[in-house]
C-alpha cells in the first residue's frame, strides 16, 4: 500500500534524490520505462534486479552520463535532468564505479588530494601563503577521511598496491573529499571479501548520520540488506516492487522476477 512508501516515511521535503517517470530508450529497448524512485536524505536506498534490468542505466541517467528520453531527476528538489555530469558533480552528487579507477601510480593521499575540486585551481597560487594554508587544510582533511575509513596507514602506498576492498574505501574517500551529499555506487562490494564488505557498509551507515545519502546498486543481498533503509526492485526497465529490507525478499513479485531471470 502506498502509505508504506519511503516518500511517506521521510516526507517529500527530505528527499535527496527523486526520479519521476524516468525514461531511457536504446532503439526499441526500453532500458528505463518510467522509473520513479525516492532517496530519503540520510538514507541508504538500494536498487536490485536481475542482469539487464536497467540499474546501471538508471545511475547513468541520474548522474548525467546518459541523457533521459523523458521524465525528471530532482536533487534536493532541484531539477537536474540532462544537466552535464560535471554540473551534477559540483552540486554534490558523486558516483563510484564497479571497477574503481584511481591514478594507480599515485599514493593514496595524492589520490584524495586531486579529487578535491579546488586543488587544481589552487596550484596557480602555489607560491602564496594562502596556498600553503590551503594545502595544509586539504592534507588534514584527507587524513581525517583516511582515519575515518581506517586506511590511514596506507597513505603513502601506491593505489595499484591496494586490494579490491581497499580501492572501494579509497573511492569513498575521494567522494568525501569532494564534500559529496549523495553518493551513488554501482556494486560497491562486488568481489570484496565479506569481512571488508561489512566494514565498508558500516562506514556508509555512519556517514548517513551526517546527512549523506546513498543510492546503491548491488547483487550481494546476503550482505547488504541489513544496512539499507529501502529497496527498489527493477525488472525490464520498471520498478516492480519496493519495501523495507527485511520484507522485500518475501514479496512474491520479487521471487517471480528473480526466478524468471534464471529460466
Ligand atoms: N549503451 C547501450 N546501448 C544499448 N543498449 C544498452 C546500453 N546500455 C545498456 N543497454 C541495455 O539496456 C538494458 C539495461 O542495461 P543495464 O546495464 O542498465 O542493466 P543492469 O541492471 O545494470 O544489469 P547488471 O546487473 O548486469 O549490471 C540491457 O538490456 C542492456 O543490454
Ligand atoms: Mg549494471
Amino acid at each position: 500500500m502506498s502509505g508504506s512508501s519511503q516518500q511517506t516515511l521521510s516526507s517529500g521535503a527530505a528527499s535527496a534524490l527523486a526520479t519521476k517517470n524516468l525514461r531511457k530508450y536504446f532503439g526499441g529497448l526500453r532500458a528505463l520505462d518510467g522509473v520513479s524512485i525516492d532517496v530519503a536524505r540520510g538514507s541508504i536506498t538500494l536498487v536490485i534486479g536481475p542482469n539487464g534490468s536497467g540499474k546501471t542505466t538508471l545511475i547513468n541517467v541520474v548522474t548525467g552520463f546518459l541523457s533521459a528520453d523523458g521524465g525528471k531527476v530532482l536533487f534536493d528538489g532541484r531539477d537536474i535532468t540532462n544537466k552535464p555530469p560535471h554540473e551534477i558533480f559540483q552540486m554534490g552528487v558523486v558516483r563510484t564505479f564497479q571497477n574503481p579507477h584511481p591514478l594507480k601510480k599515485l599514493a593514496v593521499l595524492e589520490n584524495l588530494l586531486i579529487a578535491e575540486p579546488g586543488y587544481g585551481e589552487s596550484v596557480l597560487q602555489s607560491f602564496t601563503r594562502k596556498w600553503v594554508k590551503k594545502e595544509e587544510e586539504l592534507v588534514k582533511k584527507a587524513f581525517d577521511i583516511l582515519n575515518f575509513l581506517g586506511i590511514e596507514h596506507l597513505w603513502d602506498e601506491q593505489a595499484m598496491n591496494l586490494s579490491g576492498g581497499q580501492l572501494r574505501l579509497l573511492e569513498i574517500g575521494r567522494a568525501l573529499m569532494c564534500d559529496a551529499r549523495l553518493i551513488i555506487m554501482d556494486e560497491p562490494i562486488a568481489g570484496v571479501a565479506p569481512a571488508l564488505s561489512h566494514n565498508i557498509l558500516r562506514k556508509l551507515r555512519e556517514l548517513t548520520k551526517s546527512g549523506i545519502s546513498f543510492l546503491i546498486v548491488e547483487h550481494r543481498l546476503d550482505i547488504i540488506l541489513d544496512y539499507v533503509d529501502w529497496v527498489y526492485v527493477m525488472a525490464n526497465g520498471r520498478i516492480v516492487a519496493e519495501g523495507k529490507s527485511d520484507e522485500i525478499l518475501k514479496n512474491p513479485k520479487v521471487v517471480e522476477v528473480y526466478l524468471g531471470a534464471q529460466g
